[in-house]
């Protein structure tokens, strides 16, 4: 079979045989012989003792057919063909009008599948008729043997007609049964990255549905895998290279490639490194369902995101909630047969942190993977208000908010990061004043929570003062009286807030997609090019 065919089955491997695909065609057969093309069958059809003269029909009916075609018509006298005949159709016994044994025998073509009856008659008086439901199983290997090492062994069962499939099962020459993807007369199995152990005879049952004197039919094949020989994929496609940015620990989905594939592999390279070396840190293989992972404390947390993919059915992304240095360069790796796909993700990561000095609060803004990043900035929402920050390390902006909190002071600080190709995220953090009857504590400050790229995505100013008071109060921790507030318990309380937080930050990929009506949205962000809080961090 080509293999350019084959793919087009596969891209459509997700239909599973069901019921209503099938229900259509009737069981009305008694038996079902099975064969490959050009292998002698015999159609068994025999009545004995017969007294008398008798007439033999053998008709035939292909597939989708209404009508029955007569193959040939024998009685002791006379025989001859009709319009279905082949030449290679034969009576099995020529003494046939003796013996009872009017069996029809021959080594079928691929068009010779369908249904054959067998009518049996005295004097126009039907005695007997049976219908033989006649399957060719085509069974192929690709590559041919010997395989050579890592390369994707497709094996295909391909059944005509597709209806008399019940089930067809792949076993490994250990007796695993096999993954398989089924469309309506093809099962296709397929070993990726296969290795010299995994050579051997590997079987297909086909089950056939309706009454068959024989329930199984077993099919195998021997696959050598090449001692030495180990493929190379010189067919790859790169994806165009992907720049995206996230919030720290805010779920983020890597996507892989837009087509289905056998296996993924991802690679990864640390923030900010000059050199290309990458590791690879997670493959799937959903043949085999084998997950293989080199993750420690110091790569990237992640798993196959589920939701926006299928990765069962040969869709891949990766799901990650990243930490400051999980950034990186991402290399996904997507093998479908023979090819591979290729997609680069570049990932900055943006975090903002606040910690008490001794007069004041300093809000930390650090991202990573600065080379794709064009500018950070700290922005209070008083846009007449000039913030003074410092950066002595790249990738850190710092700005101090003197304690207690004023009128002034308070409010919502915005860290933004634009990347070189226009990608804009935020994390805010807010600082509320005392209430005015409780003059013993000093004001609250808000967890950080990130925010969206141009367009704001706060619901709105007074919702969000709402709410922090109230996180606050949970959390205790977050008064600004106990001096000692640190790094520990703004990330408890960040985890804390994060439910309700998940509601404002959105994902800017899926903000593009959403519609406008669908949520109300104030817009918070000082905006013109009159900007007074400029800095711009250019550290490669
Ligand atoms: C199939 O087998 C059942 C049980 O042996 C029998 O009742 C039925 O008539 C058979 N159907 C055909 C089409 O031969
Ligand atoms: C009918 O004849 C063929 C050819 O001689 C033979 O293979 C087959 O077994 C016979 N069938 C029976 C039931 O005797
Ligand atoms: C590479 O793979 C693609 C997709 O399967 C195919 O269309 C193309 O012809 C292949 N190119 C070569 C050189 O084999
Ligand atoms: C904004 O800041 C400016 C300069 O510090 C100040 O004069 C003004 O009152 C502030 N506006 C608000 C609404 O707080
Ligand atoms: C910013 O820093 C300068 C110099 O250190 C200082 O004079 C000024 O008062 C500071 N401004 C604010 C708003 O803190």
């Amino acid at each position: 079979m080509e293999f350019g065919c084959l793919l087009f089955l596969l891209g459509s491997s997700g239909v599973v045989i069901t019921q209503s695909d099938t229900a259509a065609e009737d069981t009305d057969w008694s038996d079902v012989i099975v064969t490959s093309v050009g292998r002698a069958v015999t159609l068994p059809c025999v009545d004995w003792p017969l007294m008398g003269f008798v007439t033999i029909n053998w008709k035939r009916k292909s597939p989708g057919m209404h009508d029955w075609k007569l193959v040939l018509s024998a009685s002791e006298k006379e025989r001859f063909f009709g319009s279905a005949a082949k030449a290679y159709m034969q009576l099995a016994d020529s003494n046939f009008h003796k013996t009872g044994n009017f069996s029809l025998r021959f080594a079928p073509q691929s068009e010779d599948e369908g249904r054959y009856s067998c009518l049996i008659s005295q004097q126009k008086k039907k005695l007997r008729e049976k219908i033989i439901l006649l399957v060719i199983l085509t069974v192929s290997v690709f590559p041919s043997s010997p395989v050579p090492q890592q390369s994707t062994l497709l094996l295909t069962a391909e059944v005509s007609p597709g209806f008399a499939i019940s089930r067809v099962t792949w076993l490994s020459p250990g007796g695993t049964p096999l993954r398989m993807a089924k469309t309506l007369g093809v099962v296709v199995a397929k070993l990726p990255q296969i290795r010299p152990n995994d050579q051997g005879k590997y079987i297909c049952h086909f089950h056939p549905r309706g009454n068959s004197s024989t329930p199984l039919f077993p099919f195998s094949v021997d696959v050598a895998v090449h001692g030495v020989n180990v493929v190379s994929f010189t067919n790859i496609t790169h994806g165009v290279l992907k720049s995206t940015a996230s919030v720290s620990q805010y779920p983020l989905t890597i996507t892989c490639s837009p087509k289905k594939g056998d296996y993924v592999l991802l690679y990864w390279r640390p923030p900010d490194k000059k050199s290309e070396i990458t590791s690879l840190i997670y493959e799937y293989d959903r043949w085999r369902d084998r997950t293989v992972t080199a993750q420690s404390k110091t790569t990237p947390q992640l798993s196959l995101d589920g939701l926006k993919s299928s990765p069962k059915d040969g869709l891949f992304s990766f799901l990650v909630h990243p930490r400051l240095n999980d950034g990186g360069l991402y290399i996904c790796e997507v093998f479908l047969d023979d090819t591979v796909f290729s997609q680069r993700t570049q990932l900055s990561i943006l975090q903002v942190n606040a910690g008490p000095s001794l007069s004041c609060l300093v809000l930390t803004c650090q991202y990573t993977e600065r080379s794709q990043v064009k500018q950070v900035l700290w922005k209070h929402q008083n846009k007449s208000r000039t913030l003074n920050w410092s950066a002595l390390n790249p990738g850190r902006l710092s700005t101090e908010v003197v304690l207690p909190p004023t009128k002034e002071t308070a409010g919502i600080y915005t860290c933004s990061m634009e990347l070189k190709n226009g990608l804009k995220i935020k994390a805010v953090y807010t600082i509320t004043l005392p209430p005015k009857e409780n003059t013993e504590s000093p004001g609250s400050v808000s967890p950080p929570y990130p925010e969206s790229n141009s367009t704001s995505f706060l619901p709105s100013l007074s919702a969000l003062l709402l709410l922090v008071p109230l996180v606050a109060a949970v959390a205790g921790v977050l008064l600004l009286r106990q001096k000692t507030l640190s790094r520990r318990g703004i990330e408890q309380s960040l985890s804390h807030y994060s439910g309700e937080v998940e509601n404002i930050y959105e994902n800017p990929e899926d903000v593009r997609q959403a519609s406008p009506q669908s949520s109300v949205y104030m817009d918070l962000k000082p905006r013109g090019d009159d900007d007074v809080y400029k800095e711009l961090d250019r550290s490669p």
